[in-house]
């Protein structure tokens, strides 16, 4: 197995650990992201149960097309499978999964329909993954975070639960040239629903501290925000995206 980090005689536990921090690997805890990864094509480099019997019988009633996975699993019970993860997921199965290459350039530039999620300077992996989610289920054709946080992190991928691998998703330093308009996600900006929106447009989210960064602000086509009660500072990164995305006309979900 060649892995970027991983020297060759690495244990199973050294393997599972330093695939946490290897660019070209992804950890998936728990069985929502092992199935997610599996229905989207991920390729599975090991999976490792706790106990193969209760994995089986919970796969059986909640995702029955993860069970030819779970046969070819290494069952190592309780002691050897809590050293694989700092947190030991309760579902007890863990595996190792090479990333998705994604060409960001080539996302930005694509004539697809659907809107891209940016995400600019995104600090929690847990809000960074529940917007992954939100991005696959709604049809967006990308998620990038913009600096901050890699959307690939074990932490994210659990947020995410393994979505991932649903659509292009990366971290990128600078954003790439493209023809589609940028709608920033303000507080300051029109109410959402006021202007129609572009269905193929860059939606951006600023940082859970900051909001969006002035030189992002200054080449947004148009501004909007998600009315809110007085009193309420700003929704979560995640419920923002999650508002929006379901606003726009023409996501590939509906
Ligand atoms: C937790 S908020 C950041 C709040 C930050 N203190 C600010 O002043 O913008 C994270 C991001 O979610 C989006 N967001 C949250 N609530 C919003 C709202 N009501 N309208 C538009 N965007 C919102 C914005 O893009 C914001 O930058």
């Amino acid at each position: 197995m060649a892995m970027s980090t991983i020297p060759p005689h690495a244990t199973l536990a050294e393997r599972f650990h330093l695939a946490r921090r290897d660019p070209e690997l992804a950890v998936l805890e728990g069985l929502h992201a092992l199935k997610h990864g599996y229905r989207f094509g991920a390729e599975l480099l090991e999976v490792v149960v706790r106990d193969l019997a209760a994995v089986s019988a919970l796969a059986e009633r909640v995702a029955p097309d993860v069970l030819p996975v779970l046969r070819h699993a290494q069952s190592v019970g309780d002691v050897d499978f809590a050293a694989l993860a700092p947190v030991t997921h309760a579902t007890g199965v863990i595996a190792l999964a090479r990333r998705l290459l994604v060409d960001a350039a080539r996302s930005f530039a694509a004539a697809g329909t659907g809107a891209i999620v940016l995400l600019e300077r995104p600090t929690q992996p847990a809000n960074i993954g529940a917007a992954v989610r939100v991005a696959a289920a709604a049809g967006a054709a990308g998620l990038f975070t913009l600096g901050g946080e890699d959307p690939w992190r074990p932490a994210a991928l659990r947020g995410g639960a393994g979505l991932q691998y649903a659509l292009p998703v990366a971290r990128i330093e600078v954003l790439p040239p493209t023809d589609r308009p940028l709608v920033a996600l303000d507080p300051e900006g029109d109410p959402l629903g006021a202007v129609p929106l572009p269905p193929r447009c860059v939606l951006v989210f600023g940082s859970e501290r900051a909001g969006i960064s002035g030189s992002l602000l200054a080449r947004a086509a148009a501004r909007v925000r998600i009315p809110m009660r007085a009193g309420v500072s700003s929704l979560n990164l995640a419920t923002a995206v999650a508002v929006v995305l379901y606003a726009l006309e023409g996501t590939a979900a509906r």
